[in-house]
């Protein structure tokens, strides 16, 4: 594995655990069944595969790119179909792919890449782009450090037709409920990444084989 592999390995890594986990608080909150909140869960993990099959299509292994460059790469409208694209031929099942595939869409027609409306947008993508959009809010990032919570919603709010009102409303309670603990903090090894945001080590062996596999 080259380098740039292994560097956005752990930042997708950290990225989907992060995601997952908001996703499983905000799919109880809305009274999901356990097994579609598991499956939601697995697409919040998964939702940016496509970013690393990205990266390596136009700079091959060799590279170091920093994860700034790929984001405002015109490209990166390509990554939910690549990570469809990746998941389907993996044979996961359809809730987890249109979850994907659709996670970038804004229930005001603005997102991508189909410019889906409202309810057009399958209820997973909907789930996963609340969680996805508050957790880079409050991660640090190259070029900016991470809001607190009660900034990273304000911000939500100055953009709330991107989101479904009855999801954003109860991932607001689901916040509240949390307090500060959704801060996230920068584990030492995967282990304690494990161990703090309770997701099953074989879940996340099979998300590093996928990740390995692809790179
Ligand atoms: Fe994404």
């Amino acid at each position: 594995m080259g380098s740039i592999v292994d560097y956005n390995l752990t930042e997708e890594l950290e990225h989907g655990i992060y995601v997952s986990s908001l996703v499983r608080e905000l799919g109880r909150e809305l009274l999901l069944d356990e097994q579609v909140v598991y499956q939601l869960q697995v697409a919040g993990m998964l939702h940016d595969i496509g970013k690393l099959r990205l990266t390596n299509y136009l700079y091959g292994n060799e590279e170091i790119v920093s994860p700034l460059v790929v984001e405002e790469m015109k490209y990166v409208r390509m990554h939910p179909m690549l990570s469809y694209e990746i998941l389907r031929d993996r044979g996961y099942s359809s809730l987890i792919l249109e979850s994907v595939r659709y996670h970038h869409e804004d229930c005001d027609g603005t997102g991508f890449p189909s410019n889906l409306v409202g309810d057009e947008i399958p209820l997973g993508a909907r789930i996963i782009r609340v969680c996805d959009v508050f957790a880079a809010l409050t991660s640090d990032r190259p070029y900016r450090k991470r809001f607190d919570i009660s900034e990273a919603i304000s911000l939500m709010i100055d953009e709330i037709t991107h989101f479904d009102m009855k999801i954003f409303l109860a991932f607001e309670r689901v916040v509240h409920r949390a307090g500060t603990s959704y801060h996230i903090q920068l584990a030492e090894n995967d282990a304690e990444l494990l161990e703090k945001y309770s997701i099953d080590g074989q879940f996340y062996e099979a998300v590093k084989e996928h990740c390995a596999r692809i790179g």
